[in-house]
């Protein structure tokens, strides 16, 4: 492949026509505020907020806690089968715009459960979202559950006995929200119990978090990706193993520059671990909340670090090898990136 031949007036569209997969974006963190307003009102749930420009302002976060207490409040207009599968469809058509070809989804059940909202409403308005993604926009999509992190194990344990009767339509766990002082250790047998049902495991780490949480999300939860992991810089082995294993790390460069895990995108390290032979992807974790979807990642963080064809190659390339389809899929979406690029003169 010729990258050289690709200007870099060319690569703002490149960025936006190429194939990628997005495997980290929580359901929940793609309410936007619009949406929010309106199904408070077609559920008759009272917002803080007098107006959508009032709660879009309040979205000045200083860290992942002050950024979690507004998406859990968010959060709480969901009750029906149909907001959850509204929502849903609302990133379904941002995904489309933005080319993605596949999205493995998180949705945060205890959010809704503790509000006495069903498992069965937020799974099967989920799923309903995801068979019409395929059906009517040729995105193909699973679902993934994440236990609260700062919940108990106990906790955890009756979410996943909730969720089982609904095995066929989630594919893997993971776990989220508050990092810092709850470790993956809090939560290994809960996964234990979930990798002998043939659930896929994946664990947020080394977001704010130490590297030693990777570690043990590794070698403790047997997590196959690790979601942000941006802090496994500041350990020599561990860049080092993650290299050697192609551990994929899901990166989400506008979330760390949101919630100030460094000072702004042009001090963030996805091009170093790139340049490392890590396989590393851009993603959007809360798009709703931290300013832009799957494509303005792309676009603002290769402005900002001076990225170039290849490193758009190589993580579009990452975000088909990292996610959980047959090989047989990964080759289909590598033919279609390799023509994209063709078609850009590479
Ligand atoms: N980190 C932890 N928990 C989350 C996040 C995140 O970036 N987004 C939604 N829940
Ligand atoms: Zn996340």
């Amino acid at each position: 492949m010729n990258f050289a031949a690709i200007t870099p007036e060319r690569l703002p569209d490149l960025l936006r026509a190429m194939p990628k997969t997005e495997l980290h974006m929580h359901i929940e963190g793609s309410l936007e505020p619009e949406l929010i307003f309106a199904l408070a009102q077609r559920n008759k749930v009272r917002l803080r907020y007098q107006s959508v420009e009032e709660l879009r302002a309040a979205y000045a976060f200083t860290n992942l806690q002050s950024f979690l207490d507004i998406y859990y409040a968010g959060a709480s207009v969901l009750q029906q089968p149909q907001d959850f599968y509204d929502m849903a469809w609302a990133y379904f058509l941002r995904a489309k715009a933005d080319n993605v070809v596949h999205a493995e989804i998180f949705f945060d059940p205890q959010t809704h459960t503790a509000r006495k909202v069903s498992m069965r409403t937020v799974i099967t308005g989920l799923h309903r979202a995801c068979v019409d993604a395929q059906s009517q926009l040729g995105i193909s999509s699973s679902l993934i559950l994440c236990f609260l992190r700062h919940l108990s194990e106990d906790e955890a344990f009756d979410t996943f006995e909730k969720a089982f009767p609904f095995r066929d339509k989630f594919i893997g766990v993971g776990l989220d929200s508050s990092e810092r002082g709850h470790p993956p250790e809090k939560f290994e047998r809960v996964f234990k119990r979930a990798a002998q049902f043939g659930f896929k495991l994946v664990a947020h780490a080394g977001e704010e978090g130490p590297p030693a949480y990777i570690w043990s999300a590794l070698d403790v939860l047997h997590a196959q990706r690790i979601d942000h992991g941006v802090q496994a810089i500041h350990d020599t082995a561990l860049m080092a193993r993650l290299a050697k294993e192609r551990i994929p790390l899901t990166v989400c460069p506008l979330s760390n520059q949101k919630l100030c895990v460094f000072p702004d995108l042009s001090y963030h390290n996805v091009g170093q671990m790139l340049d490392q032979g890590l396989s590393v992807m851009l993603n959007s974790d809360d798009p709703a909340y931290f300013g832009g979807y799957l494509n303005d990642n792309y676009l603002q963080t290769f402005a900002a670090l001076n990225l170039n064809a290849q490193h758009a190659y190589q993580l579009a390339s990452n975000s088909f090898e990292a996610s959980f389809v047959s090989s047989e899929q990964k080759a289909v979406w590598r033919e279609q990136l390799d023509a994209c690029f063709a078609k850009f003169g590479a």
